[in-house]
């Protein structure tokens, strides 16, 4: 998979990519992250990558020249299966759209600043917008961290136990189970006694029984679905 990213920032995406899972995964080859820097992309002489927006008021507007001639020099040689535009008005991310993401062979991210981009980039050269929730941030690059980071991990060999990103909180709409390691009694708090039973059936029982009882506790909302 490869993930390009364009911002205004470049600085702000480097240490996601520096460290860890998603840096092991770069190293192993088993995703490519391109950071892109729009500003190179400006024909102005300063420059600039926004400007006042029409009808006033107040915040710059991200122009589309920079954005689209940056697009289109990555576009000479990728194909892409989606150009995302990060944006808090865009579809609310989940582990559904991750999951469905994560299957794509090159995606593009585009973040915003300011007040955002010109309307007309979002009209005519993305393909799908997203939030990662319902806050504002100043930009849109840890959004796309986000993003990046919850693909990454679920590509094929990224994660030691391939089974670990299938047991993760929201695969199957439950929360995760509690988890538990050494020592199995710290100062009298002890581990649920299963979980050192040995008997995988139980065990593979219980987990169950805590994912659906803490769903239902902390996101009803989550077994409606
Ligand atoms: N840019 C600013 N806020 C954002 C959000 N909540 N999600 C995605 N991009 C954003």
């Amino acid at each position: 998979m490869k993930i390009d990213i364009l911002t205004v920032l470049p600085k702000l995406l480097e240490s996601p990519f520096a460290d860890s899972i998603l840096k092991r995964a770069i190293d192993a080859g088993l995703v490519e992250v391109g950071i892109h820097d729009i500003r190179q992309y400006s024909t102005d002489k300063h420059h600039k990558v926004d400007d006042y927006s029409f009808g006033g008021g107040a915040g710059m507007v991200m122009t589309i020249q920079p954005i689209h001639d940056c697009m289109l020099e990555l576009q000479k040689e990728t194909v892409y299966d989606e150009i995302i535009y990060m944006t808090p008005d865009g579809e609310r991310f989940n582990q559904k759209i991750a999951n469905e993401l994560s299957m794509k062979k090159n995606i593009m991210i585009l973040c915003g600043h300011y007040k955002g981009v010109d309307q007309r980039v979002r009209e005519h050269l993305v393909t799908r917008e997203i939030s990662i929730g319902d806050y504002v941030l100043s930009g849109g690059e840890l959004a796309a961290a986000v993003v990046a980071d919850s693909l990454i991990r679920l590509l094929p060999g990224v994660l030691n136990d391939e089974t670990s990103a299938l047991s993760d909180s929201f695969q199957d709409n439950l929360l995760a189970p509690p988890v538990y390691t050494r020592p199995a009694d710290y100062n009298g708090w002890k581990v649920p006694e299963v979980l050192t039973s040995g008997n995988f059936k139980l065990i593979d029982d219980w987990r169950f029984e805590q994912s659906i009882q803490r769903t239902k506790e902390r996101r009803p909302d989550l077994l409606e679905d």
